[in-house]
């Protein structure tokens, strides 16, 4: 196992193409994702992944949820759902817990969606995490089939690259470290 080289260059790509990830394929990142820490085993991890007609069923669904929606909002959300040819919902399945309050419990399914692309990065494909109102707008839970206890932590748009990776930012571990308390 030879993790770090691929976190060293890990990125996100927001061209995405088929061929997307077998079911299989999924199944394997949301194993690897359950193993998220996750303070008194609550797995508040859900995942809704979409493809094809779904996708094109969700876009209509968030037409009708807008008011008064014009046209170019109607073809923004039919484009938002045809960016990729498969979308991964991050849902944080949200339990009321006297030592876990909810923050940990995102941060749960935070790092479960970031596992989520590492193990598709492995496998081959490619993936960017998106948030915006679709996630957090109330208008839009319906369409997701969200249930009161459940929040959204974000889209990710899965598929295979087409074009090239974007270069890798200069970042320098040592400048985001300190080694000693103040004063
Ligand atoms: C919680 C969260 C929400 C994000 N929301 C968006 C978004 O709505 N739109 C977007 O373009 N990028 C969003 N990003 C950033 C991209 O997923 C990506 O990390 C960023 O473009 C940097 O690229 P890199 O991952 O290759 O470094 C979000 C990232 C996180 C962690």
């Amino acid at each position: 196992m030879h993790l770090t080289p691929r976190l060293l260059r890990r990125n996100s790509h927001v061209r995405l193409a088929l061929p997307a990830p077998s079911a299989e394929q999924v199944l394997l990142a949301v194993q690897a994702a359950l193993r998220a820490p996750d303070h008194a085993w609550l797995r508040p991890s859900r995942f809704l992944v979409l493809q094809a007609e779904q996708l094109e069923q969700l876009a209509e669904a968030l037409v009708a949820a807008t008011p008064d929606c014009t046209q170019q909002q109607a073809d923004k959300f039919r484009s938002m759902m045809r960016r990729a040819p498969m979308v991964l919902v991050g849902i944080a399945h949200l339990t009321d817990h006297p030592k876990v309050p909810e923050v940990e419990q995102l941060h749960t399914v935070a790092l479960a969606l970031g596992y989520v692309q590492l193990v598709l990065d492995e496998l081959g494909f490619a993936s960017v995490w998106r948030t915006g109102d679709l996630a957090y707008n109330p208008q839009y839970r319906p369409a997701l089939g969200l249930a009161d206890n459940e929040k959204v932590v974000g889209f990710l748009y899965v598929g295979t690259a087409e074009g090239s990776k974007k270069p890798l930012p200069e970042l320098h571990a040592q400048d985001f470290v300190r080694w000693q308390l103040p004063g």
